[in-house]
């Protein structure tokens, strides 16, 4: 049975997404979206800034809380084709460096095309060394109005010295 058991592990993923990909069909409207965030703390026009600071490091501690007016965009450049901003903040929930956990509060604002000013409310544990993180699509306005969903935070690229981060975002949604 030893011998199995290591293959059952390797399969859990496949079987997880086989899961998920019936509920996604299940909604009369299915979107899946995909974007980078700039968080961008340094320099003199920053899209987010740091309201409390508990500690004086660079790095966020416990209790730090940032607002976020961050720009989405379709490429990981910058100057790509823009999608829409998060609005929002987050802030360092967890003690201790072990496992580092912000909370994450955004209103994914839509600039363009036929979601100009709709809306997407994320509200979930971002454990930032993870690979991959997930987070709960609760709401939505507009065409996203009753949405409900998840999102898959990657990050791309992360300046330790300035906390500057670019964020790879999968959201997918049903309505
Ligand atoms: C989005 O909507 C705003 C407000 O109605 C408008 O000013 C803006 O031009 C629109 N943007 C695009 C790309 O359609
Ligand atoms: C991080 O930001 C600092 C300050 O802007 C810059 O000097 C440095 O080159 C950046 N590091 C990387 C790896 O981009």
């Amino acid at each position: 049975m030893a011998v199995f058991q290591p293959n059952l592990f390797l399969l859990l993923p496949l079987v997880s997404v086989l899961v998920m990909a019936p509920d996604l069909a299940a909604g009369d409207n299915a979107a899946h979206l995909h974007f980078y965030m700039h968080d961008t703390l340094s320099g003199s026009t920053p899209s987010a800034v740091r309201v409390v600071r508990v500690s004086d490091s660079t790095v966020l501690g416990f209790g730090d809380v940032v607002v976020t007016d961050d720009p989405l965009t379709e490429g990981p450049d910058l100057r790509s084709a823009p999608v829409g901003r998060s609005q929002g903040l987050y802030a360092m929930v967890s003690q201790g460096t072990g496992d580092p956990a912000l909370l994450l509060g955004v209103n994914l604002v839509f600039t363009e095309g036929t979601r100009n000013g709709s809306t997407l409310a994320v509200l979930g544990r971002d454990a930032v060394y993870l690979p991959v993180r997930e987070l709960p699509v609760v709401g939505g306005s507009g065409v996203f109005r009753l949405a409900r969903g998840y999102a898959l935070i990657k990050t791309y690229s992360l300046n330790t010295t300035t906390g500057d981060a670019v964020l790879e975002w999968d959201v997918f949604v049903v309505q």
